[in-house]
């Protein structure tokens, strides 16, 4: 028996969409128990409803959801022991901060199972969990976003559920509040060893975070692994694109052996890579040249050449815009602050790492 939550062949076709706009295109995947799984893609492809079928907020057009190996496709919401975190935190504005925790105790499946005295005890438990013990008695309009979004997961994590859904949860949170709400969530997970799948557009986050991402387009996974393997190793250009914005060179691969590969730009340029492909000789390709795989130098010192089109200050590095020559592409490359700068239009030289440099499908 496999533990854990897989998906089979997932469908979901809305009612009055047409007959060919799947809102989830069959989704197969495995999420193992105790994992941090995160569905990443662009708005509308198709993760929020994937989620709510978990949940069993929306029934599957077609396709099984499975449990522990327990089909559990037509199981009403309320069996599931999952619970949902949402990006708007749905919190009761009348209610205190722990009345609202304590509401997940307190509902009718829940009723008579724990005496008084033992939810005032659960409660100020994952209120201190959160770091919100000394706000039980405010109301949510007296707390910032992040203290809100803080209640809704107590409220989530206080009926002990196996698995957490979280939908866009820090979408709502400044950029630095954010950072800080996912070192936390990476704790709770840690210290709770709970199934979190984590829904969100944002690639760092999802990088940050995860133990594995499924990238997901039009209702589709477009790839399943490890954060190092979809950020290394992307399986497709959308993939590749999506994650780590990496620049794509047009190229014909030269030469494939069982040791590596070397790709011509259409610059008559030409590229090694140290990581074999399952591609042949003649065959066009997608150059990925990621800013942090490439190095300026002067010209003749590495193998591919061009013109420095643009430069950035971005205080940690500076990013460095090249035009190829012959109209090859354009690349960025991220310099060391400390080095002398290239100026603009200087003609320079481009080192590639052969162990990071990655094709996809043309
Ligand atoms: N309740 C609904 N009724 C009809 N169409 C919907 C409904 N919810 C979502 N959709 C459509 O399904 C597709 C996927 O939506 P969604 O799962 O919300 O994507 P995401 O969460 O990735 O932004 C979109 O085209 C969206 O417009
Ligand atoms: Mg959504």
């Amino acid at each position: 028996m496999t533990t854990g939550i897989e998906l089979r062949d997932l469908r979901k076709l809305y009612d009055g969409h047409g007959a060919t706009a799947w809102a989830v295109d069959g989704v197969n995947m495995r999420i193992g128990q105790g994992q941090f799984v995160t569905l990443l893609g662009p708005s509308g492809c198709g993760k929020t409803t994937t989620l709510r079928m978990i949940a069993g907020f929306e029934t599957p057009t077609s396709g099984q959801i499975l449990r522990d190996g327990i089909d559990i496709t037509d199981q009403p919401v309320s069996d599931r022991d999952m619970r949902m975190v949402f990006q708007d935190f749905a919190l009761f504005p009348n209610m205190t901060v722990a009345e609202n925790v304590a509401f997940g105790l307190r509902t009718r499946r829940m009723k008579g199972r724990f005496s008084d005295a033992e939810i005032r005890r659960k409660v100020a438990e994952h209120l201190d969990l959160v770091h919100l013990g000394s706000h039980a008695g405010k109301r949510p309009h007296q707390l910032s976003g992040g203290q809100k979004q803080r209640v809704s997961l107590a409220r989530a994590l206080v009926t002990d559920p196996d698995v957490v859904l979280f939908d866009e949860p820090l979408g709502s949170l400044d950029a630095h509040l954010r950072k800080v709400m996912q070192i936390e969530l990476i704790r709770l997970h840690r210290e709770l060893n709970k199934t979190f799948i984590y829904v969100t557009h944002d690639q760092d986050e999802a990088m940050a975070m995860s133990d594995a991402i499924a990238v997901m387009n039009v209702g589709k996974v477009m790839q399943f692994g490890t954060p190092r393997e979809i950020y290394d190793r992307p399986a497709s250009r959308y993939v590749a694109s999506f994650i780590g914005h990496a620049h794509i060179v047009d190229a014909v691969v030269a030469e494939s052996r069982s040791d590596g590969l070397m790709v011509r730009l259409g610059n008559g340029e030409v590229v090694s890579l140290a990581q074999p492909a399952k591609v042949a000789s003649g065959q066009s390709v997608g150059l990925m040249l990621r800013a942090e795989d490439l190095s300026l130098a002067r010209p003749g010192e590495g193998e591919l050449h061009g013109q420095v089109a643009d430069s950035l200050y971005r205080g940690e590095y500076i990013e460095y815009v090249v035009e190829l020559t012959g109209n090859a592409g354009l690349v960025h490359v991220h310099e060391p602050t400390d080095l002398p700068p290239f100026a603009h239009g200087a003609p320079v030289a481009l080192k590639v790492n052969a162990q990071k440099a990655h094709v996809v499908e043309a």
